[in-house]
């Protein structure tokens, strides 16, 4: 039986590519720091991640499956604090292991439009760590999603929480005219993506993880707006006014809703790409099918993480 380790198998997509993975007959180690703090149902054997040790946790791995990252840089107290410098780094350093141990082909998430010339912290250092992947010279697959959604509202923050804000408010806005992509892919069609590219054998492959269907961000209001039975007026705002009242909303439950950095990389149009799609699950239906439950509850980030 060959193994598979995968980052994060307690916390989001990992959760999804471990069970995706034990389905298809792998045997499945997750790498974690989350190991106590989150609970582990299906039984994996957790190794850390990262690991201090001089030992190597990832000898004897056929394939590694990475999704170590984190959506914003914060500098609380606990698990939640955590940078996209740190990230950058560990990920290094489990890439050059990988090479150590011999790994056979490394899976590793990255985004829409990485960019090594942005300022966006984001977006450089998922094209700094897609740099050191093609040095390191082992086999590879970089999956560039955009953005995730599924199985359940809960688990969909950002979209969770577009339908909370419309169910809250009277009404809604975008930043400028709205007029940029995004391009949701579920999470059940990313982690059957990262176990098909787990079995590939072509050296070195990029893929845009993007679902299906493509909406601008006003358009988005609207699809959630249908499927919620609700009318609420989407007014075109400057992002720094956005950005004020996404902040004034954070503070007020709690959490950090929207970076500044996030609402830049979306109307720079970065969460969309020309070209073929690879999910099949369609937001429009599984909106319609979670419409009851969609925005009921806020969903925090920082909840999340500590
Ligand atoms: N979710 C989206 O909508 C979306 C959109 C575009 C791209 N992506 C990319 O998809 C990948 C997976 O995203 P996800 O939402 O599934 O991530 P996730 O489950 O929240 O976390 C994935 C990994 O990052 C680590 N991590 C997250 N927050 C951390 C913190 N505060 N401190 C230490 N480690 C932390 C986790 O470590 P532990 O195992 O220790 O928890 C886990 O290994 C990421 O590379 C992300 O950039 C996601």
């Amino acid at each position: 039986m060959k193994t598979i380790a995968i980052t994060g198998v307690l916390g989001y997509s990992g959760r999804y590519m471990a069970a995706e993975a034990a389905r298809r007959g792998w045997r499945v180690v997750g790498l974690t720091n989350s190991a106590g703090r989150l609970a582990n149902p299906a039984g994996y054997e957790l190794r850390p991640m990262p690991w201090s040790s001089r030992e190597n946790v990832l000898e004897g791995v056929d394939v590694l499956v990475n999704t170590y990252w984190v959506r914003f840089s914060y500098a609380g107290a606990g698990h939640a604090a955590f940078s996209h410098a740190e990230a950058v780094e560990n990920t290094r350093q489990m890439i050059e292991s990988a090479r150590r141990a011999g790994v056979g082909r490394v899976i590793h998430t990255s985004i829409t439009r990485p960019d090594a010339a942005s300022p966006l912290p984001y977006f450089r250092g998922k094209a700094e760590l897609e740099q050191v992947l093609a040095a390191s010279g082992l086999p590879h697959s970089i999956l560039r999603p955009a953005i995730l959604f599924g199985e359940t509202p809960a688990e969909s923050i950002l979209i969770n929480n577009m339908a909370w804000s419309m169910r809250h408010l009277p009404a809604v806005a975008t930043f400028g005219w709205g007029n940029y992509g995004l391009q949701p892919i579920h999470v059940q069609d990313f982690a059957e993506l990262a176990l098909d590219e787990a079995e590939q054998l072509a050296p070195h492959r990029i893929i845009n993880a993007v679902g299906p269907e493509c909406y601008t961000f006003r358009q988005l209001w609207g699809e959630l707006a249908r499927s919620m039975g609700l009318w609420r007026p989407v007014l075109p705002v400057p992002s720094a006014v956005g950005y004020m009242a996404a902040r004034i909303l954070g503070h007020l439950v709690g959490d950090v809703m929207l970076t500044r950095e996030e609402i830049e990389g979306l109307s720079q149009g970065r969460l969309a790409v020309p070209g073929p799609t690879v999910g099949k699950r369609r937001l429009s239906q599984w909106l319609r099918e979670h419409a009851a439950t969609l925005g009921r509850a806020y969903a925090s980030e920082l909840a999340r993480r500590k």
